[in-house]
């Protein structure tokens, strides 16, 4: 009797148990019975499936275990959907509006699908949403956003004019458009966008589809985003001068207008320069054909990077580039520059990467190069934010080469296509963190000593990097 006793009480315990068990993990993976008709209707909707999304398993019988989706912290039968990030997870087909219902969404990620047609506008009206991210997939078509603070729009082929309803997106700290097709003029948003701090429309050098084709001025309006840090207008058809008062930008910390046929070198130098925080500056194919100012007024404290390379300018490098202090990476690579090298290079306490490749460069090849410090000792520490956009791409026979951080390229001298003729000093050899000397063609003396000092400096480094045939800055 007591044994039966024992071992009834043990099947209850065991029966009890099995049965408690899941019953806890139903309550605390189910969701709210509407974000689950809501994601049902999602998947409804796709070509594909989500493998791990199961709807029959008594295991796990609520979506908050799903892949990808996060509920709440609430507990019991009514946790809601607050996240759905479903990025690179091959979904091909529509999305359909039954997501809306996800009225607790905070965070939307379908970045790197194949999804595509139309974008519910539904969605746009979902009170919590946070961020949005739908980048790199097919969408087209714009829509307005409330409480948005970032909005990646890139590689969606999205074409037509961006919408001024993106005025309306006052909470936007990061905006990126870059690779689509947007066409006509850029709106004049920016003045409701006070809280945008990074701003990218550079086009998309990879689908050979090119730039986007904003025309006309830069909008004045741009220069009341006060907090603006990041700015990228590469590859668009600006046709101007840079506005007066991009003055006003005092957050900016790194700026492209490359191949914006933007005009007049002297006075973008002049208005930047009032970007006291300015670090990385790239204008390349800007200015066709105009005299690089030698205005010792000019002053740039806080740059570390310029690039102004293929503008074909004309003139001596000037001298108020000595006074950049911070300067670790300078191009000037495919200009008519003549005239000496300036000793003062070698000054440069933490420049480590020199293009002055295919210019018009005279004389002899200043003693002080050898005297880089961050080439000697290589303790030059390069303290700068990743890029919210890309550097530099090469490819075409070379390898293919992409960077966002200035850090990553090469330590370089090129002096390759110019006139330079004397001695390559033997001082050279002392410059241990190089990875890349390129002294000629056309040297008229020491030809030869370049080639070994090349093949020396490559030897002692370790390791050779090609010359890429084709540089593309941002
Ligand atoms: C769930 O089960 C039903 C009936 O067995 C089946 O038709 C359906 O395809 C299943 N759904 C999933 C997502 O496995
Ligand atoms: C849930 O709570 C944990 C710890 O308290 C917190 O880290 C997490 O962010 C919360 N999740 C949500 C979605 O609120
Ligand atoms: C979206 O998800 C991808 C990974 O699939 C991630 O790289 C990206 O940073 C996410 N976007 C945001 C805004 O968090
Ligand atoms: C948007 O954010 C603000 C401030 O965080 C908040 O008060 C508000 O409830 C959110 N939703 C809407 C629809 O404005
Ligand atoms: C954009 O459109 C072009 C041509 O229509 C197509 O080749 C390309 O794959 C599309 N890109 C994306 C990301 O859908
Ligand atoms: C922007 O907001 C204004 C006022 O709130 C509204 O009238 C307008 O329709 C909105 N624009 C778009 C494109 O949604
Ligand atoms: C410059 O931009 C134009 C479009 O505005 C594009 O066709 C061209 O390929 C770009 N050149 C470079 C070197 O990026
Ligand atoms: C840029 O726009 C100007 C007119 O604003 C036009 O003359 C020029 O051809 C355009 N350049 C390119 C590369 O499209
Ligand atoms: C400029 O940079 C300094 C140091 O990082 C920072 O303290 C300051 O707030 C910045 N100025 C502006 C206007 O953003
Ligand atoms: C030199 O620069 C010009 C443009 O100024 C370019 O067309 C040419 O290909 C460049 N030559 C070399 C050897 O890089």
């Amino acid at each position: 009797m007591f044994f039966r006793g024992f071992c009834l009480f043990f099947v209850l315990m065991a029966l009890s148990l099995s049965f408690e068990l899941p019953n806890l993990n139903s309550e605390t993976l189910t969701c709210n019975p509407d974000d689950l008709g809501a994601l049902t209707g999602f998947s409804n909707c796709l070509e594909s499936t989500i493998p791990e999304w199961n709807w029959n398993s008594t295991d796990f019988p609520g979506c908050c275990a799903w892949t990808g989706v996060t509920c709440d912290n609430s507990t019991g039968f009514n946790r809601r959907v607050v996240g759905l990030e479903l990025g690179s997870k091959r979904l091909v087909g529509k999305i359909c509006g039954s997501l809306a219902d996800l009225n607790q969404l905070r965070v939307l990620n379908f970045s790197n699908n194949f999804l595509g047609w139309s974008f519910p506008d539904d969605l746009f009206n979902l009170p919590n949403i946070e961020i949005i991210d739908i980048s790199n997939n097919d969408f087209v078509g714009l829509f307005q956003l409330k409480n948005l603070s970032e909005l990646n729009l890139q590689v969606n082929n999205i074409s037509g004019s961006l919408s001024n309803g993106i005025g309306n997106l006052s909470n936007l700290v990061k905006l990126d458009i870059s690779f689509n097709l947007f066409s006509g003029v850029l709106p004049d948003i920016f003045t409701r966008l006070a809280r945008l701090e990074q701003f990218s429309a550079r086009s998309n050098l990879f689908t050979g589809l090119g730039a986007n084709l904003f025309q006309g001025p830069i909008p004045n309006s741009l220069s009341s985003c006060r907090g603006l840090k990041t700015l990228n207008l590469g590859r668009n058809n600006l046709s101007s001068e840079l506005p007066n008062n991009f003055k006003n930008l005092k957050s900016l910390t790194q700026l492209s207008l490359s191949n914006t046929s933007l005009s007049s070198i002297l006075s973008t130098l002049r208005i930047l320069q009032h970007c006291r925080n300015l670090s990385m500056l790239a204008l390349t194919r800007n200015f066709h054909d105009e005299q690089i100012p030698n205005d010792m007024s000019l002053e740039f404290k806080n740059l570390n990077s310029l690039i102004l390379g293929n503008c074909q300018l004309r003139g001596p490098i000037p001298e108020w580039l000595s006074r950049c202090h911070k300067l670790q990476f300078l191009d000037l690579a495919w200009n008519h520059l003549g005239g000496n090298i300036p000793s003062w290079f070698g000054k440069f306490e933490s420049l480590f990467y020199l293009d002055l490749s295919n210019n018009s460069l005279k004389g002899e090849i200043p003693k002080g190069l050898t005297e880089l410090r961050s080439l000697i000792s290589g303790k030059a520490t390069i303290e700068e934010p990743v890029s919210s956009f890309q550097l530099y791409t090469a490819g075409q026979g070379g390898p293919s080469l992409s960077y966002r951080q200035i850090s990553s390229f090469p330590p370089t001298i090129d002096l390759s296509y110019n006139i330079l003729q004397g001695p390559i000093w033997p001082g050279f050899g002392n410059l241990k963190r190089l990875r890349r000397t390129i002294i000629g063609p056309p040297f008229k003396i020491g030809a030869a000593t370049g080639f070994v000092l090349t093949v020396i400096c490559c030897f002692i480094s370790g390791w050779a990097l090609p010359k890429p045939h084709k540089r593309n800055y941002m």
